[in-house]
C-alpha cells in the first residue's frame, strides 16, 4: 500500500494527475510574520534554531497547522551547506545572511572544500526525520537546496547584491574557475538532497533565487548544465520543483534543465508561463507576495485570477511567486489558503 501522502493533492499535482483540489503551500510559510516563530526566536539566534532539529520541526509543524496548507517544507536555510565547505556564515540581527570569507577571485576557489560526507549537516537530516515524524501522514514534506548558481553567487558576493558584479566577473572572466566552483557545489548539493530524500522527504525544491539576473545565453552556458546535472543525479521517483525568480525569459531553459514542477514568480501571467514551459510539466505559483499585505477580499480576487488562468488543468500547485514578506498579517495568509481551497475545488 502506498503511504497516505502518495495520493495527496500536492503529490498528484506534481505528477500532473487530477488532484480534486488545487494544493497550496507558501514559500517561507514559517517565519517572522508568525507570532509563534518570533516567540521561539526571542531567545535563540536563527543559526542556532536551524541547528536544533526538534525546534525546526516544531516551527514548521506549527505553521502547517495554523495555515492549513497542503505541504510542509523542511525548516532550514539555503546557505547552511556552505559552512562545512569552509565559508563562515552569520545572520546579523536585522540584516540578510553574510559570508565572512567569500570567494573573491579564481585563486580563492580552492578554498571551498569538498563536502565529503553529510555528517556535518546531520542536524538537517535529523530535522527532516523529526518533521516527517510529526507531520500528518496525508501531507508530503518538501526538502530543498539552493541551485548551483545561487549558491555560487552567494559564495562569491558574500551576501545580498544589487548587481552581482563579483560573481559575474568570475563567471564571464574565468571559465575554468567557474567550472571548478560549480562542479564542487553540484556534488555537495546532490549529496545533500539525496540525504534529505533518504531521511523522508517526498519532493525537493531547488531554489535558483538569483538566476533572474542572467540573460538566456549566459544561463544556458554557465548555469543550465550544472542545474541539470543536479536534477539528473537525484533519487528517481521524487518530484523536483525547479524554482527561479526575476526573469520569465528563463522559463523554457529552466524546463530544459529539468524538474517535474517549474516554479514561477509574478512577473509573468501564469497562463503565459505555462505556455512557455510546456504542458508536459506542472507549474507552481504565482501570486505576488505583496498581495498578502492587503485584505481578504483583494486576496481572494487575486487568487481567483490565477486559478482562472490555470483553468482547472491538472498540475497546478498554488504558491506565492516568492517568500512570504515578514510584514504579512497571518490572517491574510490563512485567508489565501482558504480562498484557494474553496475556489480551486470547482
Ligand atoms: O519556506 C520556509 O518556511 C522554510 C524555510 C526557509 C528559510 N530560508 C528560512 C529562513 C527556506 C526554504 C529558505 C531558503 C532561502 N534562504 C533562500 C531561497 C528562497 C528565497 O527567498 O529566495 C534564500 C535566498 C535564503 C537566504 C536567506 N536566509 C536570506 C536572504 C535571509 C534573510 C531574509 C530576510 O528577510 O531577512 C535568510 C534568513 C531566513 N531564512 C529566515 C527564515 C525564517 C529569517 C530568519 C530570522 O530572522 O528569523
Amino acid at each position: 500500500m502506498p503511504a497516505p501522502w502518495h495520493d495527496s493533492p500536492m503529490m498528484k499535482a506534481a505528477r500532473r494527475e487530477p488532484s480534486g483540489r488545487v494544493p497550496v503551500w507558501l514559500m517561507r510559510q514559517a517565519g517572522r510574520y508568525m507570532a509563534e516563530y518570533r516567540e521561539i526566536r526571542r531567545d535563540l539566534g536563527f543559526l542556532e534554531l536551524c541547528k536544533t532539529p526538534q525546534l525546526c520541526a516544531e516551527v514548521m509543524l506549527t505553521a502547517v497547522e495554523r495555515l492549513g496548507v497542503d505541504a510542509a517544507i523542511l525548516f532550514s536555510d539555503l546557505l547552511l551547506i556552505l559552512e562545512p565547505m569552509g565559508l563562515q556564515l552569520a545572520f546579523p540581527a536585522g540584516k540578510g545572511p553574510v559570508l565572512q570569507n567569500p570567494i573573491r577571485q579564481a585563486t580563492d576557489v580552492d578554498r571551498l572544500g569538498e563536502l565529503e560526507s553529510i555528517d556535518p549537516l546531520e542536524f538537517v537530516v535529523e530535522a527532516v526525520r523529526r518533521t516527517r515524524a510529526g507531520l500528518d501522514d496525508a501531507l508530503p514534506l518538501i526538502g530543498f537546496a539552493g541551485a548551483p548558481f545561487t549558491l555560487a553567487a552567494y559564495a562569491v558576493e558574500g551576501g545580498a547584491s544589487r548587481d552581482y558584479r563579483r560573481a559575474k566577473t568570475l563567471m564571464y572572466g574565468d571559465t575554468g574557475a567557474w567550472h571548478a566552483l560549480m562542479t564542487r557545489l553540484c556534488r555537495a548539493i546532490i549529496l545533500y538532497l539525496n540525504a534529505q530524500i533518504d531521511a523522508g522527504v517526498q519532493l525537493v525544491q531547488l531554489f535558483d533565487s538569483w538566476a533572474g539576473c542572467l540573460g538566456t545565453d549566459d544561463y544556458r552556458r554557465y548555469v543550465l548544465p550544472y542545474s541539470r546535472s543536479v536534477i539528473e543525479s537525484l533519487a528517481p521517483g521524487v518530484p523536483v520543483i525547479h524554482f527561479a525568480t526575476g526573469n520569465p525569459a528563463l522559463l523554457p531553459l529552466l524546463r530544459e534543465a529539468g524538474g517535474s514542477v517549474i516554479g514561477v514568480d509574478w512577473r509573468v501571467r501564469l497562463d503565459d508561463a505555462w505556455a512557455a514551459i510546456g504542458g508536459d510539466r506542472a507549474i507552481q505559483g504565482n501570486l505576488d507576495p505583496a498581495v498578502l499585505l492587503t485584505d481578504p477580499a483583494t486576496i481572494r480576487r487575486r487568487a481567483g485570477e490565477i486559478l482562472d488562468q490555470a483553468a482547472g488543468r491538472p498540475g497546478h500547485v498554488f504558491n506565492l511567486g516568492h517568500g512570504v514578506l515578514p510584514q504579512t498579517p497571518v490572517e491574510n495568509a490563512i485567508a489565501l489558503v482558504d480562498a484557494v481551497h474553496e475556489l480551486g475545488s470547482r
